[in-house]
């Protein structure tokens, strides 16, 4: 049996590839240095929408179609973001989702891909006290995120980070979520019902809960002076080094050095990176410790280590790093939905059972 469904192939999809020996990301026939820093997120949603609804505009009419989303999203949902954000911020983002219309369209698409966007920044600033900020639908969907999260214009620079970073987390093979996903979406439930289910399994440090947590321990380990040695301790607990390993990847995680070259981009533009060079020498110490602790095994960067500087740097809270996964990955998530919807079937796999057998009455 595949304990964890290693090496099982659960769905045949057009959307995206991990070549975990080469250290690939493949998505819909562009490699991941292609689309990251070079096409929008609206862009790249439209690439991964593509051949799913039949009313998806053309790809410059994404933008516009994904603005008014925004928009629509807000208003919906303003008469209860007060209940919202009494929640924690991932908790009150996936209530506020549940609430959008449960089927199948291109509307619908739009609302919940829009949605984690303008949720998070509204759910923010409510907790701190503070008024949140309408969508602006003409806006670039990063550009407009840290304008509601901020209040003001986003310098490009920092757009264009956010923006790639979205791009980047936008889809992954089939990772926990997207086959929770993929498990709703076959049932021919409707879309939010398939996208909570992703948001449900995203939400856990084995996944995309992992970028706070690496704050976390910059902190402790700047705290402690030694890096090797707080790692090794962690280790001989038992812990794992948040932002190390990969179920799929056995080399670096491609993701990882397209995060950390946005990151030295914005450090070169007089962003607010404060602990860059420190977090590549933990990077280096952890890298180092795992090689002698778990040598059987090639444990290396993965995404989530570079996400939690972009992230601190874009202004975000680490409670809210997941919640910024979400709102990238969850154009993923909707095309998955509906590739399974049209050309997959109900996803039922089998378990063994070890249990106890009934007693036999004489
Ligand atoms: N730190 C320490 N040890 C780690 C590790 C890490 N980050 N990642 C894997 N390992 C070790 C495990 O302890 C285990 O060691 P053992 O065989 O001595 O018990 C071995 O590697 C295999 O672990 P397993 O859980 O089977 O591997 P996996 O393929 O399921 O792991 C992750 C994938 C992502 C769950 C794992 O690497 C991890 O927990 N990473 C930290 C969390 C994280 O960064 N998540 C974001 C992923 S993008």
């Amino acid at each position: 049996m595949a304990n964890g469904l290693d090496e099982v192939v659960a769905a045949e999809t057009v959307l995206s590839d991990v070549d975990g020996l080469g250290g690939r990301l493949t998505i819909r026939g562009h490699s991941l240095a292609d689309l990251a820093g070079r096409r929008s997120y609206a862009q790249v949603a439209h690439l991964l929408l593509e051949g799913f609804f039949d009313d998806l505009p053309e790809d410059a009419g994404l933008k516009e179609s994904l603005g008014q989303a925004r928009a629509e999203v807000f208003e919906r949902l303003r008469p209860v973001l007060g209940a919202l954000a009494a929640l924690d911020v991932y908790s009150g983002m996936r209530a506020g989702m549940a609430l959008l219309p449960d089927r199948k369209t291109l509307a619908d698409a739009l609302r919940l891909i829009a949605a984690p966007a303008v949720l998070t920044p509204a759910l923010l600033r409510m907790g701190r006290g503070e008024q949140p900020v309408s969508p602006d639908a003409q806006a670039d969907h990063a550009a407009d995120m840290l304008r509601m999260l901020k209040g003001d214009t986003a310098s490009p620079a920092l757009a264009k980070a956010l923006d790639t970073y979205l791009v980047t987390v936008c889809d992954h093979g089939l990772n926990a979520s997207t086959f929770a996903t993929r498990v709703v979406a076959s049932t021919q439930a409707g879309l939010t019902s398939a996208i909570l289910a992703g948001l449900g399994a995203l939400k856990g440090p084995l996944h995309g809960g992992a970028p706070g947590p690496v704050i976390e321990m910059l902190d402790a380990i700047a705290e402690s002076g030694d890096a090797a040695t707080w790692l090794r301790a962690e280790i001989d607990c038992g812990e794992r080094i948040m932002g190390f390993g990969h179920r799929i990847y056995r080399v670096r995680d491609p993701r990882a050095d397209v995060l950390k070259a946005v990151v030295r981009k914005l450090v070169a533009a007089g962003g607010a990176v404060g602990r860059l060079a420190f977090a590549e020498t933990v990077e280096q110490a952890a890298l180092d410790v795992l090689r002698v602790a778990k040598p059987s095994r090639s444990i290396q960067t993965n995404v989530e280590f570079y996400t939690a500087l972009l992230l601190e740097a874009a202004g975000f809270p680490k409670e809210a790093f997941t919640n910024v996964f979400a709102a990238g990955r969850v154009c993923g998530w909707v095309a998955h939905a509906r590739e399974q919807q049209l050309t997959g079937r109900l996803i039922r796999p089998q378990s063994r059972y070890v249990g106890p057998l009934p007693e036999l009455v004489a």
